[in-house]
């Protein structure tokens, strides 16, 4: 599924960054792509990222936690 639509970036790939080892969604938008226009994919980039990084039992930076429970 295409997530940002401005880099045309998938979920998939986002995931990948994250099991190549990025934290942070800068990180991953860093080596993709994603959330690096318009902005708009941020939100569900961070879930996205978060979800791996659980998956890995992994956690986000806390400031980045504190804006995807506020989203
Ligand atoms: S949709 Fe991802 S930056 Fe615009």
């Amino acid at each position: 599924m295409i997530v940002c639509h401005c880099r045309g970036v998938s979920d998939r790939e986002i995931r990948s960054c994250v099991r190549s080892g990025g934290c942070s969604v800068s990180e991953v938008s860093a080596a993709c792509g994603a959330a690096t226009g318009c902005g708009g994919c941020r939100p569900l980039v961070t879930k996205i990222v978060q979800s791996e990084l659980d998956a890995q039992n992994r956690r986000l930076p806390t400031l980045q936690a504190v804006l995807l429970v506020g989203s």
